[in-house]
């Protein structure tokens, strides 16, 4: 009987606090060894020349929510899953919706049945839309106690955004429950307002999505995410940060010791509102929110990612195809912006996208890099070191990832369930080669090999960046934050 299960050999491993070369050793499904050479292993891969990454994780992306009227969107479990491992990550956070006028635990219960028919191992934020009573004091701390321990809210889109006083009613509940809030930061009057004035003018098409909602209806909206979390002392991450003005408010937030944090999406760094503007229909395919900015925006978010103000790279991989029924181009009708679904793929493409961008053209470092897409996400979801690291200990979650490799991305090496990809045709220096998700081979050159409902849920703990300080039991402390 072999000491290991598995070996990989003579790789360069990236802790993300610096690269060694050697072997990693792996015995159910977890790294056992980190040696100069490991000998005695079932089953041995080579990767010399090659970098040792830890697997992926995503901590924002959307996969088969169910829909109010029944179905749910495309992506399912198991085509999420190839793509997420195509492109070698090998862990999840995403959404288990809540309707208007329902309640959450049901919503829980089906998510859960969802999930453990793909391959990735998940876990989940729960959307709160309807902050109710009920929702809030009986629900919500059942779904918690599984290991729910992240509340997402929107400060937009009709019909999930809330409210101030409901956002602070999510606050004050997740801070009693030990929960992290991730916030969808735009303004909802503002951008209904910009939406309405330029229908009103006749300016319908894709590219209008960006007018719509300029950087100040997103700082805003930051700064009062991040004022009002203060105000009850409760941790939240900034979701998908586009513009240099949202990061400003959080980099002075950070400053004054609050506790918040920045995650940015490829989207932000490698597509612009210029792409909305594609001839014909084709500027919906680059549709999500925040829109898509500059160069210019570009080169700023860069700036924040260095300085360690938005340190998560996501996907926010939320797919509609283009053609079809809920396809962005509506069958052909050539939808007003405003009507056009939000949202576009990205699992398969975020790591390869962000290396090219990032470190092969010198903007981040590969330790950079390894945090940022993977150690960061799993620390502040709260599953490290489990997750997100190359330890004794942690769960065998590797991507070998060849770094001169160039690749044209095409939708076919996207392999997901979505018919395109925004990144179709750009050329990226940097590739995975292998993904293994807990000791075993999932991808090898591109080909995904898995079998659906192997994925495991993920619980996680109460938060210990929140400590409550004679908290009552309504959340609520009345003392003003310390030396303020
Ligand atoms: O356009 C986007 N980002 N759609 C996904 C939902 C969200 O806002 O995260
Ligand atoms: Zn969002
Ligand atoms: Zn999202």
């Amino acid at each position: 009987m072999a000491d290991y299960d598995l070996a990989v050999r003579g790789g360069q491993v990236a802790t993300g606090f610096g690269t060694v070369r050697c072997d990693i050793g792996v015995k159910d499904g977890r790294i056992v060894a980190l040696a100069e050479r490991i000998a005695d292993a079932a089953r041995v891969i080579e990767a010399g020349g090659l970098l040792v990454l830890p697997g992926g994780v995503d901590s924002h992306c959307h996969i088969e929510e169910p829909q109010p009227g029944g179905g749910a969107n495309e992506e399912s479990f198991a085509t999420a899953s190839a793509a997420a491992f195509a492109g070698g990550t090998t862990s999840v956070v995403c959404f288990i919706p809540q309707w208007k006028g329902h309640g959450v635990w049901d919503r829980y219960v089906d998510y859960r049945a969802r999930a453990a028919k793909g391959m990735l191992d998940h876990s989940f934020h729960q959307i709160i839309s309807d902050p109710t009573d009920a929702v809030m004091d009986d629900e919500v701390p059942r779904v918690v106690a599984e290991g729910v321990r992240s509340l997402k809210v929107f400060l937009t889109y009709e019909p999930l955004h809330l409210s101030d006083a409901q956002y602070l009613r999510v606050l004050t509940k997740a801070r009693e429950l030990g929960c992290l809030v991730t916030v969808h930061c735009e303004n909802y009057d503002a951008i209904n307002w910009r939406t309405a004035e330029l229908l009103k003018h006749g300016m319908t098409a894709p590219k209008y999505h960006a007018w719509a909602r300029p950087p100040v209806v997103e700082r805003e909206a930051t700064h009062r995410a991040i004022a009002l979390a203060e105000l009850v002392d409760q941790p939240i991450q900034v979701f998908h940060v586009s513009c240099a003005e949202a990061a400003e408010e959080i980099a002075r937030a950070q400053a004054r010791g609050v506790k918040v944090w920045g995650e940015t999406c490829p989207q932000y760094v490698a597509l612009t509102a210029a792409d909305m503007d594609r001839p014909g229909f084709e500027g919906a395919k680059f549709m999500c929110s925040p829109a898509p900015r500059s160069q210019e925006e570009h080169a700023r978010i860069w700036e924040m990612i260095r300085r360690g103000t938005l340190d998560v790279i996501s996907s926010d991989h939320c797919a509609f195809s283009y053609e079809g029924d809920k396809g962005k181009r509506q069958n052909g009708a050539d939808a007003v912006f405003r009507d056009i679904p939000n949202g576009i793929p990205g699992f398969a493409a975020r790591l390869p996208v962000i290396f090219s961008e990032g470190v092969s053209k010198g903007r981040i470092t590969l330790d950079d890099f390894v945090r940022l897409t993977s150690t960061n996400p799993a620390r502040l979801m709260g599953l490290a070191p489990r997750k997100g690291m190359i330890a004794v200990g942690a769960d065998a979650d590797l991507a070998l990832w060849d770094p001169r490799k160039k690749v044209t991305i095409t939708n076919a090496l996207m392999q997901h369930a979505i018919d395109y990809t925004p990144y179709e045709g750009l050329e990226v220096t940097g590739w995975p080669v292998a993904t293994i998700r807990r000791g075993d081979v999932v991808m090898r050159d591109g080909k995904v090999q898995a079998e659906p409902g192997t994925g495991r849920f993920l619980p996680r703990a109460p938060y210990d960046l929140i400590r409550p300080r004679g908290v009552v039991p309504d959340g609520f402390d009345p003392a003003p934050p310390a030396g303020r």
